[in-house]
């Protein structure tokens, strides 16, 4: 049986490639990530099409620009695709507390109006990155920083480190989203990203949502593949 908590990212180049995936994993999955690769191969149609299954969507597009034009294009993705409180869209906290303020208030104004969240720092990120890009504080900090900011400008959740879970859920309450890539069931490929963990750790530390690409897309079936995450998330309840 499905579980709402995983998330699957269609990371694929065509519609044909991420339908064959979505159907060979049937009944077990029910939420699907679209992300950049795929929307800008595709265009809405996998959207749409992902609707007509009912699959709740994660439309990953990370909008970071003026307040006026995020929040507009967001209006504009909720309506081409009737996107409902079960679908998520994000926006990149370093956008701004009015920018991401702004979204969340246009939003509210919508009939129906998907879960917005902020995507906190990038799970390939690490801390040499991170200074590199001129920040002095620690990557944790930041983290909680950009979430709590997140949190006070009305959005509904976060994308984080599973390894930041449990001190955002500290920080920002019970009812907080915590969207967490960088999932890598033990034994499997880190890839490109760096602040990783398994997905029992994922759940343990507070997460509420997995999102997960490669372990599942690349595995020789990847049916199997998501089925033993859904066991191993199962097994901290
Ligand atoms: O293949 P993998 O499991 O690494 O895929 C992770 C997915 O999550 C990718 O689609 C990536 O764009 C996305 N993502 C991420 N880190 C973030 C936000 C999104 O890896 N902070």
């Amino acid at each position: 049986m499905s579980d709402d908590r995983l998330i699957v990212a269609l990371d694929v180049h065509s519609l044909e490639e991420a339908q064959s995936l979505v159907k060979n994993l049937g009944d077990s999955v029910s939420f699907y990530k679209v992300g950049m690769e795929v929307f800008y191969s595709v265009g809405g149609k996998i959207v749409e099409w992902l609707k007509s299954q009912n699959k709740r969507v994660f439309l990953d597009l990370k909008l970071c620009d003026i307040p006026n034009t995020t929040a507009q294009g967001l209006i504009s993705l909720v309506k081409q695709f009737k996107l409902d409180e079960k679908d998520f869209l994000n926006v990149h906290a370093n956008g701004g507390f009015k920018m991401m303020q702004t979204a969340a208030q246009k939003l509210q104004d919508l009939e129906s109006k998907p879960k917005l969240i902020a995507v906190t720092i990038l799970t390939s990120i690490d801390q040499n990155e991170w200074k590199e890009l001129g920040h002095a504080s620690t990557i944790k900090e930041d983290v909680i920083r950009l979430a709590k900011l997140s949190k006070t400008a009305g959005l509904d959740g976060v994308v984080a480190s599973p390894r930041e879970a449990e001190i955002i859920r500290d920080s920002c309450g019970r009812d907080f989203l915590i969207v967490t890539p960088g999932i890598r069931p033990a034994g499997s490929d880190v890839n490109d990203q760096s602040r990783i963990a398994t997905p029992a750790e994922a759940i343990k530390h507070g997460a509420t949502h997995l999102v997960i690409g490669r372990p599942i897309r690349a595995a020789e079936n990847p049916r199997i593949a998501a089925e033993k995450i859904l066991e191993e998330m199962n097994s901290n309840d």
